[in-house]
């Protein structure tokens, strides 16, 4: 007996996406999937080719779905599966109005994310990337008292903008390394984040002031969209370190050239830009105190996979008209 997939729901999956995934979509025998198998994004003409008629969507952050993609599709389409915690590719209100419900993978990045974070804190503020590249080349002369010296986190200040899963897991991660206190901001208090790591709120521009270590864990929303500019680095301390993990576009990049080379701060550590890939002739490339890595924040085998079984039973249950493991409530 052989079942006739043409029957089932029709799924379109924008990407090669890592092994789990594909496995969960397979072994359902729920859906008939086709895949962009390629680890480069789709382009768009195609995209809005492939998505005809659908019943589903599976898709990564470098796909803009918009109106035009969801009018593409067409009718039929009922759930979209985002393999990311971040939704700002996503028009809510456009998939709101079409009443298409839409999952999303937070939490199992959460661990993964801190991590990255962590590493890049440290590799910017002990100026690692210069110093294995001063090693490489020649610049050890010898031990030098002041040489390559930069700032720890021993008896600091970490301010976290924006308090979520991913901030409290930062600082989870930075206490055992002496911070003297975490501080906070966002649109409004959040007691019980607050509480695990015992952060005081304050306002933004107490959060520039005191931090020593600025970490941005915000999602960009049209209230976050360049939200780092000069007004804050201006009031930042000329020691602190400034670090993005959450998406480039909470930050004004001119400005924050502008601080780091002039020396308003003292360094930066991003694995977001705008856009992405940054072009390698960007000014920010130029500055020893930048340090720019390309989204792999989430980058482990381990998260890579779990995000992408997540999206793929997101995608089913939805199919299925049951609640999401992970639904975002638009
Ligand atoms: C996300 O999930 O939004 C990250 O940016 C990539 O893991």
């Amino acid at each position: 007996f052989r079942r006739d997939m043409s029957a089932l729901p029709r799924v379109y999956v924008t990407r090669q996406i890592p092994p789990r995934g594909l496995q969960v979509l397979r072994e359902s025998g729920q859906v008939q999937f086709e895949l962009w198998d390629s680890d480069d994004p789709i382009p768009r003409q195609e995209l809005l080719k492939k998505v005809k008629g659908c019943d589903g969507l599976l898709c990564v952050l470098t796909e803009k779905i918009d109106a035009e993609v969801l009018n593409a599709a067409g009718p039929n389409l009922k759930v979209l599966s985002t393999m990311s915690v971040g939704f700002d590719h996503l028009s809510l209100g456009e998939l709101k109005k079409r009443g298409i419900r839409v999952g999303y993978t937070p939490e199992v990045l959460t661990d993964a994310v801190a991590e990255l974070t962590i590493a890049l804190l440290l590799a910017t503020s002990r100026r690692l990337i210069e110093a294995t590249h001063e090693a490489k080349t020649g610049g050890w002369g010898t031990w030098r008292t002041l040489w390559l010296c930069g700032y720890e986190l021993a008896d600091s200040t970490v301010g976290i903008f924006g308090l979520g899963r991913i901030g409290v897991a930062i600082a989870e991660r930075l206490k055992p390394f002496k911070v003297k206190k975490f501080i906070y901001t966002d649109v409004a208090p959040r007691p019980e984040l607050a509480a695990a790591i015992q952060a005081e709120y304050v306002s933004m521009d107490e959060l520039a002031r005191q931090s020593d270590f600025l970490a941005v864990c915000c999602a960009l929303t049209p209230e976050t969209q360049g939200i780092c500019n000069k007004n804050l680095f201006s009031k930042m301390k000329n020691t602190s370190i400034f670090i993005n993990t959450s998406r480039g576009g909470v930050v004004n990049q001119e400005d924050l050239y502008e601080a780091l080379s002039t020396g308003q701060i003292a360094g930066a550590g991003l694995d977001v830009t705008v856009p992405e890939p940054l072009p390698t002739n960007h000014p920010l490339f130029t500055l020893k105190n930048c340090v720019i890595l390309p989204h792999i924040a989430s980058a482990s085998y381990t998260t890579r996979n779990a995000m992408s079984a997540l999206a793929a039973n997101n995608l089913l249950a939805g199919l299925r008209g049951e609640p999401m493991p992970k639904e975002l409530q638009l």
